[in-house]
């Protein structure tokens, strides 16, 4: 009896994933086997220091790339596609600058590109919304898709601590990297986004269409205060049906207690599906780590091996719609004086923007009021921002965050 072939693996990159990736394969061969009828081993593997590209990919069936950033990862995966390898691969930054040119050279060359780790860590979303949601009428997905900044406003809002502090504390924890510049100013949750915008409406999105903000503002009084609201503080990454298109937007948002997204907390990501037929769907787990993350790449692995994937064809071109309503959390420092609310209370009514609940704080020098603003067009809050900071009662610039208004029960 002959034996089946192995599966070799050409494994590009050999740090926090790709290690643990390679520990995995060598741990779960005999459940892969039994699944798949393939036992996998690693053909070759490269790194900075050792390796060589064209002779990994000539002995590898498939190729699981690991290595991060878009060069030379892009023309490591075009070139592997080109070649009829199915790839794997973690890297959000790669498929949100690149996606398009990726699919199509998946496409023509009739192999699987699959990338689960490259979204929400170990939560399977790109496989649901690619194949349970694959013909839903997708309304939105949202979530928290970035661990480091949903530890960091945990720590704030538990402790008291400053952005610093919390920051400090993720890197110690070894939550945050070194330069955690692409977690805190957003730019790493916009490109899942991007990503998952792209799965859901089966248009192009790219980084470019994707605005986003980060939670370097974040003050700790806005936390406390928020706490008196009934309100915690998540970065969210929201893709929705527009009237005229769709919206891609990152930036920190204040929700009720009692909404699904409310009790994630630490590293941990969620994301949720709204659609009529299915009404809404949740998954939360770890948003990133070394053994997760390539729990979600072997799972990709041993899919390659199970048959058919996804087409990833756009079906629509869809615009990006940038103006969109909100409701706003607003902190205003005021002067400590007769009629201030009323004057603000006026601005605000002239642009038809409504104030949902307000609370003062404070006397004297350090007087606040804490505003929850209802649902309004962001151009014509922008509007009205523009008009109080015309106001002689100010201290200080207002400090305005969105808020969620639907309260659940
Ligand atoms: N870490 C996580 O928790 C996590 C979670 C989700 C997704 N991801 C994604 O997974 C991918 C890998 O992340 P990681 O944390 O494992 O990164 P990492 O620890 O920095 O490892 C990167 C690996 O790639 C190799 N490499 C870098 N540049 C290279 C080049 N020009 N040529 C050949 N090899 C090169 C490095 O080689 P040397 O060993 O020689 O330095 C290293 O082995 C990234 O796309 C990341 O976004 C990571």
């Amino acid at each position: 009896m002959s034996m089946p072939e192995p599966v070799r693996i050409g494994l590009l990159g050999r740090g926090t994933v790709g290690g643990a990736f390679a520990e995995l394969v060598a741990e779960r061969a005999d459940a892969v086997e039994a699944a798949t009828g393939r036992r996998p081993e690693i053909a070759g593997v490269l790194t900075r220091e050792d390796g060589d590209f064209a002779a990994i990919l000539e002995r590898s069936d498939v190729i699981v790339e690991l290595i991060g950033g878009t060069e030379p990862a892009r023309s490591y995966v075009l070139e592997a596609l080109r070649g009829g390898r199915p790839v794997v691969t973690a890297n959000k930054q790669l498929l949100a600058q690149h996606g398009e040119e990726l699919f199509d050279a998946a496409r023509e060359a009739g192999v699987q590109l699959r990338f689960e780790a490259a979204v929400a860590g170990v939560i399977p979303i790109v496989r649901v919304i690619q194949e349970s949601f694959g013909v839903t009428r997708i309304a939105k997905v949202f979530g928290i898709v970035n661990g480091t900044t949903n530890f960091i406003l945990t720590e704030m809002a538990a402790s008291g601590a400053s952005y610093e502090e919390a920051l400090a504390r993720a890197q110690e924890l070894g939550y945050a990297e070194a330069d955690p510049t692409d977690d805190v100013n957003g730019a790493d949750a916009a490109a899942k986004m991007a990503i998952l915008a792209r799965l859901a409406f089966h248009t192009p999105v790219t980084m470019d269409g994707v605005s986003y903000e980060g939670i370097e503002q974040v003050q700790p009084d806005d936390l406390a205060y928020a706490k008196e609201l009934g309100l915690s503080l998540k970065l969210l990454g929201v893709a929705e049906r527009r009237e005229k298109g769709i919206s891609v937007r990152v930036f920190p948002c204040f929700l009720y207690g009692g909404h699904p997204l409310a009790p994630v907390e630490g590293p941990f990501n969620a994301v949720m599906v709204e659609a009529p037929e299915i009404t809404e769907v949740t998954m939360s787990g770890p948003g990133a780590g070394g053994v997760q993350t390539a729990s979600a790449v072997l799972g990709d692995t041993v899919s390659i091996l199970s048959g058919d994937a996804p087409v990833h064809e756009t079906r629509e071109q869809l615009p990006i719609v940038t103006d969109v309503a909100s409701s706003f959390y607003l902190h205003l420092a005021v002067a400590d004086r007769p009629g201030v609310l009323a004057q603000i209370a006026q601005v605000l009514g002239d642009k038809e923007v409504s104030v949902k609940s307000v609370v003062q704080r404070g006397a004297g020098d350090d007087t606040r009021l804490v505003m929850v603003i209802h649902e309004c067009l962001e151009s014509r809050f922008a509007e009205a921002i523009e008009a109080i900071e015309g106001l002689d009662v100010l201290r200080a610039p207002p400090r305005a965050i969105r808020v969620i208004e639907e309260e659940f029960v």
